[in-house]
């Protein structure tokens, strides 16, 4: 991989790695991802920002030397994640008179990850700058995207903005930049990589989301995923995404083992459609964990469908609540579905299970068997209750 140019005086030196396909042994990446690093050449000091995956460490050195970068003065960590940090020992090894400059959390957080001394450290906090000569670097701590120690960095002279995380996206691409005519393509890996990394934090980016509201902005430059030439794109995208506000959809979660528990979900997606609320229901055999993500990100309502294995929930269900929970989605009501054969605990369990929602119960529809006339009665009741429920909150 070459290296990529922004501007005369900053660079993209990073790695692509096109063939990845999971993050965190958890979320899957259909398109790959990118880890981004910058140099920035002020007429005196040369500074690295973040560095890359410890696998692609070789890229970085290569895109340095083809570069012709003899000497960095700083190193920059926004972010101690391995995916940035974890080229830091390699980088002070080959550019020993580098400093990592970063804040005293993450200082803490890079000795222990990755066992760099104390004494390559300058710590900085919120606010202040290093200068680099011609070129002046600001660093603003923007805690909790998505661990305690993030903050962002950005270059004064060019107005440039280095993320880290924050509106990155899991996208494997050459080209450097996303242009207007990128967006509709971007927009969907940015919303998946807010919704699988970014969301349960949505409250802290609302929370500091004036630091970057503030900034002159003539580019945007995360760390995972393509540059954004026109900023507002992606601030706009954010600012509907950490809102309060949810959306007229209902999420509906669900497997089934033979037929009755599909029959129901069939049943009830209908019922809501037919009363102008959105759908979106999830076999939970054939669904990812991304698409789970972003669609119950603005769901008013969450449903969970299950059929009853062994006097408890199905284990791929159960997935799915634990999930959802540990999320913190701002879902406003919750009703559970399923079928049973011979009693059991299913109700009881997802509730305890979803103990970070702040969210109202609907009536759970429990049925023994394949469902029958009554049952498809009170299928109808709780898609009228849900439709009510919209209502009150004025979403429909
Ligand atoms: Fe891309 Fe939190 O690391």
């Amino acid at each position: 991989m070459a290296y990529r140019a922004l501007s005369e005086r900053v660079f993209e030196v990073g790695a692509i790695d096109w063939n990845r396909r999971s993050f965190d042994e958890l979320v899957p990446l259909h398109e790959g991802t990118s880890y981004n690093a910058y140099i920035v050449k002020g007429n005196d000091k040369i500074a690295l920002i973040d560095t890359v995956d410890p696998k692609m460490t070789a890229v970085l050195i290569s895109n340095l030397k083809e570069l012709g970068i003899e000497r960095i003065d700083y190193l920059i960590s926004n972010h101690a994640e391995q995916d940035h940090s974890g080229s830091i020992p390699s980088i002070l090894s080959k550019y020993p008179m580098a400093k990592v400059v970063t804040n005293q959390k993450c200082k803490s957080m890079l000795m222990d990850l990755l066992l760099i001394p104390q004494e390559k450290f300058i710590v900085i906090n919120d606010g202040e700058s290093l200068s680099l000569g011609d070129r002046t670097l600001k660093f603003i701590l923007f805690p909790w995207v998505h661990w305690p120690e993030t903050m962002l960095t950005y270059l004064e002279e060019e107005n440039i903005l280095f993320s880290c995380d924050l509106f990155g996206s899991h996208v494997a691409n050459s080209k450097l930049f996303a242009t207007k005519d990128d967006e509709i393509t971007v927009y969907e890996g940015a919303y998946r990589y807010f919704a699988e990394i970014m969301y349960p934090f949505r409250d802290n980016i609302r929370n500091n989301f004036s630091k970057v509201e503030s900034l002159n902005l003539r580019y945007i430059a995360p760390s995972h995923g393509p540059v954004y030439e026109n900023p507002s794109f992606i601030i706009g995208c954010y600012k509907k995404w950490i809102s309060p506000n949810v959306a007229n959809k209902v999420v509906i979660v669900y497997n089934s083992m033979h037929g009755s528990t599909e029959k129901m979900v069939e049943f009830l997606t209908s019922e809501l459609t037919k009363r102008s609320i959105t759908v979106i229901p999830f076999h939970l055999s054939v669904t990812d964990v991304g698409k789970m993500a972003m669609e119950v990100a603005d769901a008013a309502t969450i449903v969970v469908a299950t059929p009853q294995v062994l006097g408890g929930m199905h284990p791929t269900v159960a997935y799915a609540v634990y999930f959802y929970n540990l999320l913190r989605p701002k879902t406003k009501f919750v009703s559970i579905i399923g079928s049973y054969g011979w009693g059991g605990k299913m109700v009881e369990q997802i509730q305890s299970m979803l103990y970070n929602l702040n969210a109202e119960i609907l009536s759970p529809v429990v049925i023994k068997g394949y469902p029958k006339e009554e049952d498809f009665k009170a299928l109808s009741e709780l898609a009228e209750k849900i439709e009510i429920s919209h209502r009150k909150i004025g979403i429909l």
